[in-house]
């Protein structure tokens, strides 16, 4: 079978998917011109992404997917080739070019696989660089800069990320919420979308997990979530909670998963509730 190529030449005026200060690795996104009008983005093909996307969009009659989906760019079953590499093709979540944007990684441990450099690497971004183990959570892209509540400005777009890295949640969302211009009732917005996705995404999926533990049967599938963000948008009087990044998550599909990614999704449960507390606190 013939992979199609990408048509990766941005119309002018389009809103691309890959920006400045975006944040992830270098050369992993690309642009892709799905339509006239619309860009969507490709990233770098990994098969545990692509099937994680695959089961979550595929299928039916299981609450937790099905209201995981809201929060997950739109998936098209698509993939397209660039440069030699095969990219797969997921909507642009991104639909403004005034938008303010920021990728926030969530847990307290944000990789465990590689060898024992890539390890140590972890490590080290996880417990001194970054407020991974502090918080659960590491700031890894914002396109507008992040200001220490009452100390100034501690990180500019563009620079280096481990001094974005020294931010606490606080100051991170204070920043975000200044400069996205953003209302109370936007916070609002923000906070519901937050609600429905612990309510009837995360907790129905830990109860799954919970119940699979014990009977060791999987008669339905879970999903942990390891190195995964939250990506949040403002622009013009909106706010979208948006979830990205299934390279190291995992659909559960036997019992030997079930350990891992229970562990996961307590600790991811419990950082967007403290989350949540923060976002409430400057409401
Ligand atoms: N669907 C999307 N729409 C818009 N921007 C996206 C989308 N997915 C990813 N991005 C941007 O690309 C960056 C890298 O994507 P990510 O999936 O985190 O890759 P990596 O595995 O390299 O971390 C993100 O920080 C985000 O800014
Ligand atoms: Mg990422």
């Amino acid at each position: 079978m013939s992979i199609p190529k990408c048509n990766t030449l941005v119309p002018s005026g389009a809103i691309p998917c890959v920006r400045k200060n975006s944040g992830g690795k270098k050369g992993v996104m690309i642009n892709h011109v799905l339509n006239s009008k619309e860009v969507s983005c490709g990233k770098k093909f990994h098969q545990n992404e692509y099937d994680f996307y695959n089961t979550v969009f595929s299928l039916t009659g299981q609450e937790n997917l099905i209201a995981l989906r809201k929060f997950l760019p739109e998936w098209y079953s698509l993939v397209c080739e660039y440069n030699k590499e095969v990219y797969f093709v997921f909507e642009n979540l991104v639909k403004s070019n005034k938008a303010i944007i920021m990728d926030l990684k969530i847990g307290h441990k944000t990789a465990d696989t590689g060898g024992y450099f890539k390890q140590m690497r972890h490590y080290a971004l996880d417990t001194i660089f970054s407020l991974s183990n502090k918080y659960g959570i590491r700031l890894e892209g914002a396109n507008f800069p992040i200001q220490k509540f009452n100390h100034g400005v501690i990180s500019l777009p563009g620079k280096k990320k481990y001094s974005r890295y020294g931010a606490d949640p606080f100051d991170i969302f204070f920043s975000f919420f200044q400069a996205g211009n953003v209302t109370r009732h936007m916070i609002k917005s923000l906070i519901n979308q937050l609600d429905y996705l612990i309510n009837k995404a995360l907790i129905p999926n830990l109860e799954i997990l919970k119940r699979v533990k014990n009977s060791k049967r999987v008669d339905k599938f879970s999903f942990g979530l390891m190195g995964t963000s939250l990506l949040i948008i403002a622009h013009d009087n909106t706010i979208r909670l948006k979830l990205i990044d299934f390279a190291r998550s995992t659909i559960v599909t036997r019992a030997n998963q079930v350990n891992r990614a229970y562990k996961e999704m307590e600790d991811f449960i419990k950082t967007l509730s403290s989350l949540r507390s923060i976002i409430v606190s400057i409401f």
